[in-house]
């Protein structure tokens, strides 16, 4: 029988795959929702969220997904990592050895046909640069003009663009109505996307909105507990974790989600083999002990972002 079956619960409480349903609203976190959904109805660009490793950035870009979704005409395409995406992006017949820009402006090539790929837009095989900048145009004012559709694009791990990926963006994000942007997009990455972006002075011009993702406080990190137990299907009205517990949590995790929905997971496994019924400040203690005994400390968070981005 699963842990949590025996707690009563219905799903797992302490999952860290970046699923909505367990996304708490945490100060932070509202306002980027908040802002990008405003910033996305109006078709303003290009958005920027940092975060360290954590701080639930995947799991913004899934809330603002299903946010948005249930409103017409939004067409949402995301890309995971910008890195590993360009290989297969080849047309069918083309190798990177036989591309004209193999050797110069070979990132260009290979990002462009990765943003044709990921909107399923049709080319050629032997399509040059300029050909994929055309289709990309014409996709766009097909899309935002003819259809009236916003097309969102959502970048995960932005840090790994490399400059020409960087400039092909800002290329795109110059196509524009009177009125608005063909083109939303969204970065998510963690801080030193920051110190990319700013290399490129006419991209930073462009950027709608810009928000720093930091870890939650004390309050917060009891509260995104709790509510990930009552989103998992516990209904009783005491908590399984005490006030001492949640201190401890928030102490030895920084209000990181993800290290906080790691050792919510190690106390209540062990609570379950102690045969308690709530997780105390003692249980917690133990887990890390034994962390740091078997070599596996519960990995320290970097440090809070020092750089508001505001
Ligand atoms: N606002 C939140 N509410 C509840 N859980 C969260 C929240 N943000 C993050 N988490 C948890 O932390 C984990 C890590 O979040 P993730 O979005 O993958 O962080 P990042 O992309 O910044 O590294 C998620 O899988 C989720 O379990
Ligand atoms: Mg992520």
């Amino acid at each position: 029988m699963s842990y949590f079956k025996i707690l009563g619960l219905t799903q797992e409480p302490f999952s860290t795959s970046p699923d909505p349903v367990f996304f708490y609203e945490a100060r932070a976190h509202k306002t980027a929702l908040t802002n990008l959904i405003i910033e996305l109805r109006l078709r303003r660009g290009l958005n920027v969220i940092l975060g360290d490793v954590g701080t639930g950035k995947t799991t913004l870009s899934r809330k603002l997904i299903q946010a948005l979704s249930v409103r017409e005409g939004f067409l949402f395409h995301i890309i995971l990592d910008p890195t590993f995406d360009p290989a297969p992006t080849l047309a069918e017949g083309s190798t990177l050895a036989s591309c004209p820009y193999a050797k110069v402006g070979a990132g260009e090539f290979l990002f462009l046909s990765s943003m044709v790929r990921t909107f399923g837009i049709e080319v050629g095989p032997n399509a040059t640069v300029l050909d994929l900048k055309e289709a990309l145009k014409a996709f766009l004012f097909k899309t935002g003009v003819e259809e009236r559709k916003t097309l969102v694009l959502i970048i995960d791990e932005a840090q790994k663009l490399t400059e020409p990926a960087l400039e092909v963006l800002r290329i795109l994000l110059n196509y524009e109505t009177n009125e608005y942007k063909l083109l939303q997009l969204v970065l998510l990455g963690q801080l030193e996307l920051y110190s990319r972006i700013i290399t490129i002075p006419n991209l930073t011009d462009r950027i709608s909105f810009k928000y720093t993702l930091n870890p939650l406080d004390e309050d917060e990190t009891r509260e995104m507990i709790d509510f990930r137990l009552r989103q998992a299907g516990y209904q009783a009205r005491s908590g399984l974790f005490t006030a001492g517990a949640v201190k401890e949590i928030h102490h030895h995790t920084k209000g990181y989600p993800r290290q906080v929905a790691l050792l919510c997971h190690q106390a209540l496994k062990q609570a379950i083999m102690k045969t308690r019924s709530v997780v105390d400040d003692k249980m917690v203690k133990d887990v890390i002990h034994e962390e740091v005994r078997n070599g596996w400390s519960v990995q320290t968070p970097p440090k809070a972002a020092s750089t508001q981005m505001k």
